[in-house]
Parts: structure tokens; C-alpha cells; sequence
């Protein structure tokens, strides 16, 4: 087990830690997020999922989002997508406020999406299509993505001939075949086998890197955000409030040899800390008071 005590703090950056964020904060501002609240109606009076979340993200920026499970991260991602409607505040993309979905954000979910009935470039040319392209040119530019992904080759493929990593990078090429100004992605890898998750990570890295898109990821796996993320928007639960928005001081480009620096290990023992609080003796007696016991006390059972 790694100790966090002889860690330096996070809140450490290098010098060329430093100037990155410098560089990013001069950016424009893509989406800006502003006093947003989000409350669902339910049978014992209303659920409030979010509460005055605040915060921006600069073009080319890659934000991940953590918090406990029901925190009100896939409300704030459908709100920003435009799938729910806020309650309070306001979302701005590029300064203009969203009106439900647009071109302008891209969508990437943890079930797969894709059209089983079309064949892998087809729906990739689905949205182009619909956004007005001809049939020539959305097959062309389906191509052009569905290389960026790996998958050129598997163009004439159904998604059931596909791995589940195949199709989260065919669903990330249908998502930037439109453009966004923003991918929106909630827990995309949530469903795949930790080997095929770790490949991912490093693939959208690599897409991430050779085109100009802005990312806002959610999940609930700490490793995943401190290696992915610029920075990492902690979540509260009960309401969904922000906690903490962390600059991660790891520097680009991320490799998994620095998953045990002390960068790496300051950031993800500073997000473990916000995001399992220690439970409180009250708590623990709880939990272990509702336990039921279906073997015979004399049984040797460890
Ligand atoms: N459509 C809905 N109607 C009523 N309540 C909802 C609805 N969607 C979410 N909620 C409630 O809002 C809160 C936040 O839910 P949400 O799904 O956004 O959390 P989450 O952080 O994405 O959870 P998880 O980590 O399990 O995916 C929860 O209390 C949930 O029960
Ligand atoms: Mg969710």
C-alpha cells in the first residue's frame, strides 16, 4: 500500500506544469457554466441533483468530472447536453446560451449507442447526413474519422462484430464526425474490462491531442481522471455541489509510467480524500449492524 505522508501536495506544480495552465487560462472560454441548479420531481417531493454548480472550460481543455455515485453527474452532462432542462442558472457554449441539443456538443455514453441495423461507417455518416452533407462527402469524412479511431478497416463492419472498445471508439468517431465545440463523455469506458480501459484512455489521449476539441469526461474511477484530466471537478452528493476543481500537476503527454509518481499519487490521494470521506464511527456501526449472518456461528468460514 502507498503511503501518502511522504507525498508532495498537489497543489505543487513544476514550472512547466505551471505555464501549461497559464496557457490554457488564456484560451477562450468554450463552455461556461454558471449558478446551475437541477431539481427532478419525485414521489416524496422534489430530488435536488444539483446546486449552484459553477465553472469553465477553456477550448482544448480536458475536464473530467468525480464524485460519489448519484452526486448528479449524468444530470449535470444531460443538462449540458441539452437532454434535461436546467432548473437555475445558465449554460453558455462559446457565450451563447443552449436551447436544448445542438451540433455544437457531441455525446459519447457508457451504453453503446450505435445503430445495430447500419454497418460502422454508415453510422458514422448518420449525423453528417442529417447535418446536410452529401451521401459522398459524409462517407469520405466517415473514413477520415473512422482512421483517426483505428477502425478504417472495419468501415463495412456491424457493431456485433465488434469488441465493446471498438464500439466506444466507433461512438467517439460518430461524435466528432459533426465537429462539437465540446465531447461530452459519461463514464464512456464504464463497461469495458480494466486492460481494454487503460488502451482507451491513451487512445483518446492520442485523438484528444491531434485535433482541436475540448473534453468534459465523468467518471467515478480515480486513476482514470488524475491520468486524463487538465483538471478534475469534484463533486458532492445531495445535493451535486462542487467541492473542489483540482489543477492536475502530472505533465503532458501522459504516460502510465506516471502512474506511481508522486504528482500522480498527490492528486489521486487528494480526490480519494474529498470523495470518501472517512466514515464515521456511527456509520461504520451501522453498516455492520445490518449484516445477517447465513452460516452457523460455530462454522470456520475465514
Ligand atoms: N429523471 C430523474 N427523475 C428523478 N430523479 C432523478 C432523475 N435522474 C436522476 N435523478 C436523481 O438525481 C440524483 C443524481 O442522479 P444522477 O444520475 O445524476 O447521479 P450520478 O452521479 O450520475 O450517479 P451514478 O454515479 O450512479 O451514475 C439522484 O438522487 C437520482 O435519483
Ligand atoms: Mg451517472
Amino acid at each position: 500500500m502507498q503511503t501518502t505522508t511522504a507525498l508532495t501536495s498537489y497543489l505543487e506544480q513544476s514550472d512547466e506544469v505551471k505555464a501549461r495552465f497559464a496557457a490554457i487560462k488564456e484560451r477562450p472560454v468554450i463552455l461556461e457554466v454558471n449558478h446551475l441548479g437541477k431539481t427532478y420531481p419525485s414521489h416524496q417531493g422534489t430530488v435536488e441533483a444539483l446546486r449552484d454548480v459553477n465553472f469553465k472550460i477553456h477550448r482544448r481543455e480536458f475536464v473530467c468530472v468525480i464524485g460519489p455515485s448519484g452526486c448528479g453527474k449524468s444530470s449535470l452532462i444531460r443538462t449540458l447536453a441539452g437532454l434535461e432542462t436546467v432548473t437555475s442558472g445558465e449554460i453558455l457554449i462559446d457565450g451563447n446560451p443552449i436551447d436544448g441539443p445542438g451540433q455544437d456538443r457531441g455525446m459519447v455514453f457508457q451504453g453503446y449507442t450505435l445503430f445495430p441495423w447500419l454497418t460502422v461507417k454508415k453510422n458514422v455518416m448518420f449525423g453528417l447526413e442529417r447535418a446536410g452533407k452529401s451521401r459522398i462527402e459524409a462517407e469520405s469524412d466517415a473514413l477520415m474519422w473512422l482512421d483517426l479511431v483505428g477502425l478504417d478497416k472495419f468501415a463495412d463492419a456491424y457493431p456485433h462484430q465488434l469488441s465493446g472498445g471498438m464500439k466506444q471508439r466507433v461512438a467517439i468517431a460518430r461524435s466528432l464526425a459533426t465537429q462539437p465545440r465540446i465531447l461530452l463523455m459519461d463514464e464512456p469506458f464504464g463497461a469495458l474490462d480494466a486492460q481494454t480501459r487503460t488502451k482507451m484512455q491513451s487512445h483518446l489521449l492520442d485523438i484528444w491531442k491531434n485535433i482541436d476539441i475540448t473534453v468534459l469526461f465523468i467518471t467515478h474511477d480515480l486513476d482514470e481522471a488524475v491520468f486524463l484530466a487538465d483538471r478534475i471537478l469534484v463533486l458532492k452528493a445531495h445535493p451535486g455541489e462542487v467541492q473542489e476543481l483540482i489543477e492536475v500537476p502530472v505533465p503532458r503527454p501522459r504516460t502510465l509510467d506516471q502512474l506511481n509518481s508522486p504528482e500522480f499519487l498527490a492528486t489521486r490521494a487528494r480526490v480519494d480524500e474529498l470523495i470518501h470521506p472517512p466514515v464515521t464511527e456511527e456509520e461504520g456501526e451501522d453498516i455492520s449492524a445490518r449484516i445477517i449472518r447465513l452460516t452457523k456461528v460455530t462454522d470456520n468460514v475465514e
